[in-house]
Formats: structure tokens, sequence, C-alpha cells
């Protein structure tokens, strides 16, 4: 996982609960980069799940939660850093379609180890988006907060549904209604 997710992940952290957090999160989370992150290095995925499982014991705060959060984040992140991938699609759906063909292609040009989940999308109706995640990371509450974030961009609405097809976090189907 590419240092920027750990460098985003700590200033959000920050912000929200203090610089003390970050600290007790470094000292406690079984990290071998010993929390040193570059935003081109790459890190352990599981470095990741030790410092949202940490977070969560110290905050009362379910990890599922912490990761919508935290795509509500990176998402800032991603509009500043890569404004010409939002600018160029005109509604959040388009935006969503393009995320598996061209903008996580982009991503993993520009950054060749990085690690992408798959998305399978189909339009079952002119309203209706569906969004199947696949990800041995099984991250899919990350990708809640992105999808609800790039709706708010957009300034649309839209009824979300996540159904667990795995059983396991592993393959998730998002399906995205307009209202
Ligand atoms: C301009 C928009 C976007 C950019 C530049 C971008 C870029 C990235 C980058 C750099 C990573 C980290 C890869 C790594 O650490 O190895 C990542 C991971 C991820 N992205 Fe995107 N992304 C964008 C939009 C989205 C959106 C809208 C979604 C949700 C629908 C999404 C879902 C994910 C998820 C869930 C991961 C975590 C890895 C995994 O689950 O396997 N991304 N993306």
């Amino acid at each position: 996982m590419k240092g920027i997710v750990f460098t985003e992940f700590l200033e959000m952290v920050e912000q929200k609960f203090g610089y003390k957090m970050v600290d007790d999160l470094l000292i406690s989370s079984e990290l071998p980069s010993k929390g040193v992150y570059t935003a081109v290095g790459t890190y352990s995925h599981k470095e990741m799940f030790s410092l949202v499982t940490q977070l969560s014991e110290r905050s009362g705060i379910d990890a599922s939660l912490l990761l919508d959060t935290f795509g509500s984040h990176i998402f800032e992140h991603f509009t500043s850093r890569y404004n010409h991938f939002f600018s160029s699609c005109t509604s959040a759906f388009e935006f969503l379609s393009s995320i598996e063909e061209h903008i996580h292609v982009e991503v993993q040009k520009l950054y060749p180890d990085a690690e992408l989940p798959e998305f399978i999308i189909s339009r079952p109706g002119d309203d209706v988006l569906s969004m199947i995640y696949k990800s041995e990371r099984k991250l899919s509450f990350l990708a809640l907060g992105l999808i609800k974030s790039t709706l708010a961009y957009y300034g649309e609405t839209a009824e979300i549904t996540m159904k667990d097809l795995s059983g396991d976090g592993h393959t998730v189907e998002f399906i995205l209604t307009k209202v």
C-alpha cells in the first residue's frame, strides 16, 4: 500500500483525535516501518489494518465507520491532486464508472506497485449503478466513503445499498439508486 494512504490516514487521525492519538497508535500498532512513511514508498497493507484496529479500540468507533470517514478524507486529497479526473466527468455515475478502466489504470502507471481493487460496473437501469468491489484487502468501507464523497462532489443524491457477496468482505456489491 502506498505511503500516501498512510500519511493521509495519520493526518485524519491528528485532525479528528489530536496528535496524542497519532503517537499512541504508532507506539501500539505492529508497524515494521516504525510508522515512518514517505508518500511514494510502499508498505504492507497489514500496517493499515493494525492502525485502524488500534484506532477503533482506542476511540470505541467501529473500524468500518473509521474507514468510511477515511474515504471522505482521502477524497479531498484526490480532488486537489488529481483534479483532471474529476473535471473530465460531468456526473457521479460517469466518474464512478471510469475508475476501473481509466482512473486506477492511470494510478497503476504512476505507481506500478499500487495495490488496487477491481470494480465490475453495470447499469441495471437509467437511474441505477451497480459496482461490484473485489479486493484481497477487503476495504469496501473505504470505497463506501469514496462513493458518498463522489456523489456529494457532483451535487447528486443516491441511495446506496451494500451487499457482501462473498461473506468475508472480499466481494461486495454497491447498488446506487438516484433519488
Ligand atoms: C481520482 C480519483 C482516485 C484516485 C487518484 C485513486 C487512487 C488510488 C490510490 C493511489 C490507491 C492506493 C493504492 C495503494 O496503496 O497501493 C487507491 C486505492 C483504492 N481505491 Fe482509488 N482512487 C480514486 C478514486 C476511487 C474511488 C472513487 C473509489 C471508490 C469507488 C476508489 C476505491 C479504492 C479503494 C477501495 C482502494 C483501496 C485498495 C483496495 O481496496 O484494494 N478509488 N486508489
